[in-house]
């Protein structure tokens, strides 16, 4: 049987719960979560059928530390603490986080009900961090007035480019995933003309159409984030979603982008920031502020079903309190890669491509 991935290429939907949390020290906190892992899909099964139109699912991913505090080795190969840049008053800051549930359904109803059992599981386990509650805004327009996901990859690509293959067999089925809560500065977004907000970009606001080239800036939005490797883009999948208290000022879009491997997310964050040439940098970040930064790794459906809760001894320090897991390193080193693009991969439920 090969690895089913988790809902990383789950269509894009209406509503969505971003929730970071971190994991409290402690063995029998680290019990509660991994016995919870397995549990996972089920407790989705649960909500889903309530409303079995209503798309929801559920992607879990684990920061670096916590990853070594739950499961010990072997760790996926590319997994390390979200990378923060600094340069001039640019600042992709990385923050406090070691689970994320990314909770996905056309209602909010069934994100809310998800979470709300997830929380009722692992509450005492996990200190949240972040709760963001996303909608999508008319035309799948983020707050900035524009569509935002024209360029996702979709189908067999999509697979592609988020999970992971050969490349990391003991971990085929799994992705990894960037996170960054923007907020908005409307007021100065919004004194700009359509076309100077147009060029930051690099699409027309409107019509949502591709600069051409003779007109597009190379600090557009869109070139700076075009990953180009031995003459092949590189994709990411990326399901953004506004969120906002109008109330109190706050519009904001939170970035999330699955990628194979971190690096192509990492390489687009440098050219954002820094810039490509360095100067050159995204527009758009002086009327965006990122305020929080991780990077997980999302592993299949199949490894979370099947860590079970350990036997560790309570008085060991939670740090080092896995050095051999060796349950799920089995397993994990025992599933087959799955790279077809086709077969089983998709939510937990076992469907699901890409829109
Ligand atoms: C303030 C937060 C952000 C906003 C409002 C935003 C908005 C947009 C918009 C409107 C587009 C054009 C339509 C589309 O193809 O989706 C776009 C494209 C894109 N964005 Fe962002 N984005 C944000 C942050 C990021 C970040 C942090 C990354 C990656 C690190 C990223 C990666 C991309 C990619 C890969 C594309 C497609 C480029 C192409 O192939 O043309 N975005 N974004």
């Amino acid at each position: 049987m090969p690895a089913l991935a988790q809902a990383v290429a789950a269509p894009l939907t209406r509503a969505a719960i971003f929730l970071v949390a971190t994991l409290n020290r402690g063995s029998e906190n680290r019990a509660i979560v991994r016995s919870f892992c397995g549990d996972l899909a089920a407790l989705v099964r649960a909500v889903e059928f309530r409303d079995l139109e209503g798309g929801l699912s559920c992607v879990l991913g684990f920061g670096s530390e916590a990853w070594d505090r739950l499961f010990g080795p072997p760790r996926p190969a590319e997994l390390h603490p979200f990378r923060e840049i600094r340069s001039a008053a640019r600042h992709a800051v990385s923050t406090p986080g070691d689970l994320l549930f990314h909770i996905r359904a056309k209602r909010m109803d069934l994100c809310f009900e998800l979470a709300t059992q997830v929380m009722a599981r692992i509450a005492n386990a996990v200190a949240p961090v972040d709760e963001v509650h996303g909608f999508r805004y008319f035309d799948d327009r983020d707050l900035l007035g524009f569509v935002d996901g024209t360029e996702n990859p979709s189908g067999a690509i999509a697979i592609d480019a988020v999970l992971i293959g050969e490349e990391d067999a003991a971990f085929a089925g799994g992705s990894y995933v960037i996170v960054q809560k923007y907020l908005h500065d409307l007021e100065a977004w919004n004194v700009l003309s359509t076309e100077a907000q147009e060029r930051i970009i690099g699409r027309t606001k409107l019509s949502d159409i591709e600069l051409d080239d003779s007109v597009k800036p190379t600090s557009a939005h869109s070139v700076l984030t075009t990953i180009v490797e031995n003459g092949k883009e590189i994709k990411i999948l990326r399901d953004n979603m506004p969120f906002g208290r109008p109330a109190h000022g706050e519009f904001g879009t939170y970035f999330i982008g699955y990628s194979r491997s971190p690096r192509t997310i990492e390489q687009m964050l440098e050219n954002m920031f820094v810039g490509r040439p360095p100067g050159n940098y995204d527009r758009l970040l002086d009327f965006s502020r990122a305020v929080t930064g991780n990077l997980f790794f999302v592993p299949s459906a199949t490894f979370l079903e099947n860590v079970t809760e350990d036997q560790t001894n309570e008085d060991q320090p939670a740090a080092a309190e896995s050095p051999a897991a060796p349950a799920v390193a089995e397993t994990s080193s025992s599933i087959p890669s799955v790279r077809d693009g086709s077969l089983g991969i998709g939510s937990l439920k076992g469907d699901i491509p890409h829109e």
